[in-house]
């Protein structure tokens, strides 16, 4: 045997056209989606502390924003609404006049090439923070009532499509979601509105910026009697197939850089588009390390979003896409 090692990997690594070549996956700026948060009002571009370089905006200024994304190359937003005015079932949700729906008819007028889709769930918009509608199950304990929230969702959903956007998002986590909101469409007319269908949520720790941002914490409990435990893999099959059968056009994992193993799994096992949300406390993770001075971001950004991509998902959803798309313009 030759003292020298016969096998030679590093000399596809040695020059950077060739790495170039071989890169099988890449992050383009057509994969992603913006999240922006909006408010009442005019002129708001309110810092959120816990997620640096993110704002809440009022329909003005994002519609400002999204016009220069959209001049970076940003093609898709997701918008999520924030109010004063909330109540007991949510009922800004539906209001024709929210901002989520005021921004959408704004978008769709001024940058109609501009994929629109809007959250649907109600957590924004109740007093209680929870995304659906409370009801005493026993004496003193009370829960997220399924079927009443339902009607609740379809309802916010006819309403985001007749501002005009182009794919709901529903994302309580109710059972039969995709099916009541696809119905509700439908009835009303708006059958080519598709449904982003948040297939596989997780109660996760890496919401809690996003709380903030969309000041939407629960005001009691939290959200484990309707999101996915993040100890049973073996029901995300199950959560998938459900939203496929129901009509969802596209299927999410979230978050998203915690849960590679399950994208991967979908993956293998559908052939439906795939969606994978690198959510507020990722993003947050990164920011706070880089400022820190310990990791760099722009590398770690990268690095991470690309993974999302090579474990199988086809949109990102991430509040990274406006630096991405600057660093992929450079
Ligand atoms: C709730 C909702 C959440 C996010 C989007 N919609 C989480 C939650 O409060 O449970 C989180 C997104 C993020 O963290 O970036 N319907
Ligand atoms: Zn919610």
């Amino acid at each position: 045997m030759s003292a020298f090692p016969t096998r030679r990997l590093r000399r596809l690594r040695y020059n950077p056209t060739l790495r170039d070549m071989l890169a099988e996956v890449r992050v383009g700026v057509d994969d992603l989606v913006a999240p922006i948060f909006v408010k009442p009002g005019e002129n708001v571009t309110h810092p959120i502390a816990s997620m640096p370089g993110q704002l809440q905006f009022s329909p003005d200024t994002a519609l400002a924003a999204a016009g220069r994304w959209a001049a970076k190359g940003i093609r898709a937003v997701l918008l999520f609404g924030v109010v004063e005015r909330k109540d007991s079932t949510g009922s800004q949700a539906w209001a024709d006049d929210a901002p989520v729906q005021t921004l959408t008819r704004l978008l769709k007028a001024e940058l109609p090439e501009l994929l629109v889709i809007t959250d649907t769930c109600l957590c924004e918009y109740t007093d209680h923070g929870h995304c659906g509608l409370l009801v005493e199950t026993s004496p003193g304990k009370v829960d997220v009532e399924n079927d009443e929230t339902l009607t609740l969702l379809g309802r916010a959903a006819v309403s985001q499509a007749r501002a005009g956007a182009d794919m709901v998002a529903p994302s309580a986590m109710m059972d039969g979601q995709v099916a009541a909101v696809r119905q509700a469409l439908d009835t009303e007319g708006f059958s080519r509105t598709g449904i982003l269908g948040y297939a596989v949520k997780f109660a996760s720790g890496m919401y809690g910026p996003f709380r903030e941002a969309a000041e939407n914490p629960p005001q009691s409990g939290d959200r484990r009697s309707y999101q996915m435990d993040y100890r049973t893999a073996g029901q995300v099959l199950a959560e998938v197939q459900a939203d496929i059968d129901e009509g969802a056009d596209i299927i999410m994992v979230k978050p998203a850089a915690t849960y590679l193993d399950v994208i991967a799994q979908v993956r293998r096992q559908f052939d439906a588009p795939l969606a994978a949300y690198h959510v507020s406390g990722e993003y947050a993770q990164i920011k706070a390390a880089a400022a820190a001075g310990w990791l760099d971001e722009r590398t770690a950004a990268m690095e991470i979003t690309t993974a999302i991509k090579r474990a199988g998902a086809d949109i990102i959803i991430t509040y990274f896409a406006e630096q991405i798309a600057d660093w992929l313009g450079e």
